[in-house]
């Protein structure tokens, strides 16, 4: 008799994008997002909003994954949701509706790191079976909003971290400048549409001084603030006429500064896979300077824009591979906001 395919409904609720996905025996079915706009006219997500959105949007987008994977709910062999780190309150919405969910349908429920959701992604089939996977160990550059993390991947669920920010995020960097610069948030993809029409050498930057393989950004930060004040002072349109150029300075720092890392990291683990992965990862010039890398015969893992910011294919696919190994949560378990790998 055959077995019937392994269908995971995956959850993602952690920060401000309500998702849900579906995966079948590895393979995406459906990958809906609904993006927050409320958090716009803030500058930055306001968690209470972020919660109630969640509230609003978590049935529909159910709704709309299942049937764009034109399946029904009996068909779900388990649900996979994030369970941190993230937004408590944000958190909590999605773990009481998979918790909800698999108990009215009396299936397994799965806990899921959301950065080890970011790493799996690159092990989504796609719906042609076209996949292009790393094989272990490989490295991997995690950089989102609230993390920058240079991890070794030795298994799905054997990820060590060899190097983190020890202050901002490079999604921080890019937010918080494309603040400076007057820009809405989420900046980081405003500031990379710029930079493709301005000069990278115009404006340098300097770099941080970090032991070993851990990074820093809030120097950059201020660096950019100190720089903006002292032009302004000569030049109050400053900023207007030279944003092109600016973007392009600041985003070539940010890349430069986690590719030092990168390479460092390859070097000192004798690596020669690399993938990217989070929100930042959409960046094209470091996706370009990744790239880069293929002529000196690293591989390169980029994942499609649609599963590098937040979603939840991510959250799917790593619980596909925890059903695999029948790892499954209680319905006691509880959101950790600081979950580490
Ligand atoms: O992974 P993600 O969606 O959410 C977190 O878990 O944080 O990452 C969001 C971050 C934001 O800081 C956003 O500005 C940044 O990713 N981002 C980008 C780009 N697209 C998204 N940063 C630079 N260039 C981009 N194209
Ligand atoms: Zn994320």
């Amino acid at each position: 008799m055959q077995q019937s395919p392994t269908i995971i409904l995956g959850i993602e609720s952690s920060c401000d994008d309500t998702a849900a996905a579906v995966i079948c025996d590895g393979k995406i079915l459906a990958n809906v997002v609904a993006n927050q706009d409320v958090h716009k006219a803030y500058g930055g997500v306001v968690p209470e909003l972020a919660s109630r959105a969640h509230q609003q949007n978590i049935v529909p987008v159910v709704d709309a994954a299942l049937k764009k994977a034109g399946i029904s709910k009996k068909e779900v062999r388990a649900v996979a949701f994030t369970n941190g780190p993230g937004l408590l309150g944000s958190l909590l919405v999605g773990s009481s509706f998979a918790k909800a969910f698999s108990l009215a349908l009396n299936i397994p429920l799965i806990e899921v790191n959301h950065m080890q959701g970011h790493i799996l992604v690159h092990f989504i089939t796609e719906q042609d079976g076209i996949s292009h996977k790393p094989t272990f160990p490989f490295l991997c550059l995690t950089v989102s909003g609230g993390h920058t993390q240079l991890v070794k991947i030795s298994d799905y669920f054997k990820m060590e971290v060899i190097g983190e920010t020890i202050d901002d995020a490079a999604g921080e960097a890019f937010d918080k400048v494309a603040k400076m610069l007057k820009l809405p948030y989420p900046g980081g993809p405003l500031v990379d549409k710029y930079a493709k029409l301005g000069n990278p050498n115009r404006f340098s930057f300097t770099h941080p001084k970090v032991d070993g393989l851990n990074f820093s950004f809030s120097g950059l930060k201020t660096s950019v603030l100190y720089f903006l004040q002292k032009e302004q002072k000569t030049n109050p349109n400053f900023i207007e006429e030279n944003l092109n150029d600016i973007c392009a300075s600041v985003q070539k720092t940010i890349v430069d500064i986690l590719l030092i890392n990168v390479r460092k990291a390859l070097k000192n683990e004798n690596l020669n896979q690399i993938a990217i992965a989070g929100g930042v990862s959409a960046n094209s010039e470091l996706r370009n300077r990744l790239l880069a890398l293929q002529e000196e015969n690293y591989e390169v893992f980029i994942p499609k824009f649609e599963y590098c910011t937040d979603n939840a294919a991510m959250i799917a696919i790593t619980g596909y591979y925890k059903y695999l190994k029948g790892e499954f949560s209680s319905q006691e378990v509880t959101p950790n906001a600081r979950m580490k790998i």
